[in-house]
C-alpha cells in the first residue's frame, strides 16, 4: 500500500495539476462537449479515491455522489482489485479471442450464468455499456436473419431512455437534448412513452398511468405489425433519463406481450446490475422478469476495467445450433471481448459483493431513500424518487405545473457548483441532481451526503430569487 502511495505522489509531481488543466485545454475532447468550447474545456481535476470520496486538485475531498458513472461500486483504492490486475497482467495480460481463450472469462461467465434469471446461461463479452446494447441488437438481427426472418428487425425503445453512444445504442436514447444535433437509425426505432409516474398526465392514477402504457405498447406492436419487430429495449429503472422507476407491474405485463409476439426484451441492467438495487441482476430478483437478453457494464468490474457484455438465453442459442444455416457466422467481435485482466477484477468484485457489499446496500437502501425524500419540504423540490442506491431530486419552478422550463434550465448545475464547495460531488441533469454513491456507503455518510445536498439547493433558492428567476 505504502508502496502504491508513493508512486502515485511521484505521478502528480511529473505533471502538475495546473499542467493537466492547460493540456486538456489544448489536446483533450470531452465527453459531451459543447460546440462552443469543443477541444477547449477542462473540468474538475481529481487526483484521488479512496472509499466512497475523491480529492481533487485543490485537495477538496468529496463525497462521490454519482459513484463515478453509476459504476464505482464496490469504492475507490481497492486493494484487493488492484493486486488481482497487476496478478493478471502478469500472468496473462491479453490474448486473441479469435483463435484462444482463457480462463477468468470463462469462469466469470459461469458465475454470471448462475444469478441471471430464467434460461440467460452463455455471456458474451464487450467493452462497456454502449457496446454492449450495440450487441444484443445486432445479435438479434442475425438470430432474426438465420430464422428466416429479415423484416422482423425494429426496435422499441422509450422516451427518458439511455443506452448508449454508439450508433445503433445512441438511436434509442430518447432523453430531451440528446439527439437534438445527433442523427441516428430511426427508420429502425419506434418509441414509446417513458414509465415516468411524476409525469403522468394531470389527474391520472398510477393504475390507469400503467394501462396506458400496455395499452400503447400493445397497441404499437397490434399496428406495426409483431412480424416487423425484433426487440424491445428498456433499462428496468431509467437511470440517466432522472431514475424513473416504473410503476408496480408494468414490466411484467411488457415482458408477457413480448414473449406472445416473439419480440426479444433486452433488459438493459448496465446501470442496475452488480449491486444498485442490492442484487446482482435486478430483472428477476426486484422485477420479477425473465428477459431474453441481459445487458450489462460498469459496476461488473466497479469501474476498475472498463467490461461489459450480454447474457443470452439458452433457449435462443439452441435455435441458431438446430437451425437450417449451420454455417451462418455472427459476424461480430470486439479485439477486447473476454479480455482477461477485465475477467479477473470482475471475478474478484464479485467476490466483494457476494462477501458482503450486497447485504449492506439492502441494509442501507431504505434509509437511504427516507433520508433524501427528507428534501421533498424544500419548495425548489418537485420529487424525490429512486429505488436501491439510486436516487433523483428532480426540482421544479412550480410544484401544481411541474414545470421544469420557467427556471433557468441549469438548475442542476447551479446545485451541484455549491455542493461541490461543500464537499459532495453531484450528477446534475438539467432541473435535476442524480444521486447513486458507492455501495459501501455508511449511514452516517448518507447523513453528510444529505446534508450537504440540502444546503446546495437551499443556496440555489436563494440564488434563484435573488437574480428574480423563481419566487418559491
Ligand atoms: C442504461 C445504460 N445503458 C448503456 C450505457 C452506455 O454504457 P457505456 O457508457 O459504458 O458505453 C449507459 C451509460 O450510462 C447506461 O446508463
Amino acid at each position: 500500500m505504502a508502496a502504491a502511495r508513493d508512486l502515485r505522489a511521484t505521478e502528480t509531481a511529473d505533471i502538475g495539476d495546473v499542467d493537466a488543466v492547460e493540456l486538456a485545454k489544448r489536446h483533450l475532447i470531452q465527453p459531451w462537449p459543447f460546440a462552443g468550447s469543443v477541444g477547449a474545456e477542462a473540468r474538475a481535476l481529481i487526483g484521488e479515491g479512496d472509499g466512497i470520496y475523491i480529492t481533487d486538485s485543490t485537495g477538496k475531498r468529496l463525497i462521490d455522489g454519482p459513484a463515478g458513472m453509476w459504476c464505482v461500486n464496490v469504492g475507490h483504492r481497492r486493494e484487493e482489485l488492484a493486486k488481482v490486475m497487476y496478478d493478471q497482467a502478469m500472468a496473462l495480460s491479453y490474448n486473441t479471442p479469435w483463435y484462444t481463450m482463457n480462463a477468468p472469462s470463462a469462469e466469470l461467465a459461469k458465475r454470471i450464468a448462475g444469478h441471471a434469471p430464467g434460461d440467460l446461461s452463455h455471456v458474451f463479452y464487450t467493452t462497456g455499456g454502449s457496446s454492449a446494447v450495440e450487441t444484443a441488437l445486432r445479435f438479434m438481427q442475425f438470430y432474426n436473419n438465420v430464422r428466416g426472418r429479415p423484416e422482423k428487425k425494429l426496435i422499441l425503445s422509450r422516451g427518458g431512455a439511455y443506452h448508449g453512444s454508439t450508433y445503433l445504442s445512441a438511436s434509442l436514447n430518447g432523453r430531451p437534448r440528446d439527439r437534438d444535433w445527433m442523427d441516428g437509425a430511426d427508420e429502425l426505432v419506434i418509441k414509446l412513452s417513458s414509465p415516468d409516474p411524476f409525469r403522468r398526465p394531470h389527474g391520472m392514477s398510477f393504475a390507469a398511468f400503467t394501462d396506458f402504457l400496455v395499452d400503447q405498447f400493445r397497441d404499437t406492436v397490434a399496428r406495426v405489425g409483431a412480424d416487423k419487430i425484433g426487440a424491445f429495449v428498456g433499462e428496468p429503472v431509467q437511470a440517466s433519463g432522472g431514475v424513473i422507476v416504473p410503476p408496480d407491474g408494468y414490466l411484467k405485463r411488457i415482458r408477457e406481450i413480448c414473449r406472445d409476439n416473439d419480440i426479444l426484451y433486452v433488459s438493459d441492467e448496465v446501470v442496475t446490475a452488480f449491486g444498485r438495487l442490492g442484487h446482482v441482476f435486478a430483472s428477476g430478483d426486484v422485477f420479477g422478469i425473465d428477459p431474453d437478453m441481459i445487458t450489462f457494464a460498469k459496476g461488473v468490474t466497479s469501474g476498475y476495467f472498463p467490461l461489459g457484455g450480454v447474457i443470452i438465453s439458452e433457449r435462443l442459442l439452441e435455435e441458431l445450433r438446430r437451425s437450417n444455416h449451420p454455417d451462418a457466422m455472427f459476424g461480430h467481435g470486439l479485439t477486447y471481448t473476454s479480455h482477461p485482466v477485465g475477467c479477473a477484477v470482475a471475478l474478484k468484485n464479485l467476490d466483494l459483493l457476494e462477501e458482503g457489499v450486497l447485504a449492506h446496500t439492502q441494509d442501507v437502501a431504505p434509509y437511504f431513500q427516507a433520508q433524501l425524500k427528507t428534501l421533498e419540504e424544500l419548495p425548489l423540490v418537485g420529487e424525490v424518487r429512486g429505488l436501491g442506491l439510486m436516487g433523483c431530486v428532480e426540482c421544479v419552478a412550480d410544484r401544481e405545473s411541474k414545470d421544469p422550463l420557467q427556471l433557468d434550465k441549469d438548475v442542476g448545475k447551479r446545485i451541484d457548483a455549491h455542493c461541490h464547495e461543500l464537499g459532495l460531488l453531484v450528477r446534475p441533469l438539467i432541473n435535476m441532481c442524480v444521486m447513486s454513491p458507492p455501495l459501501i456507503i455508511t449511514r452516517e455518510q448518507i447523513d453528510d451526503m444529505v446534508g450537504i445536498l440540502r444546503e446546495g439547493i437551499s443556496r440555489t433558492m436563494d440564488d434563484l430569487r435573488k437574480e428574480g428567476v423563481w419566487r418559491g
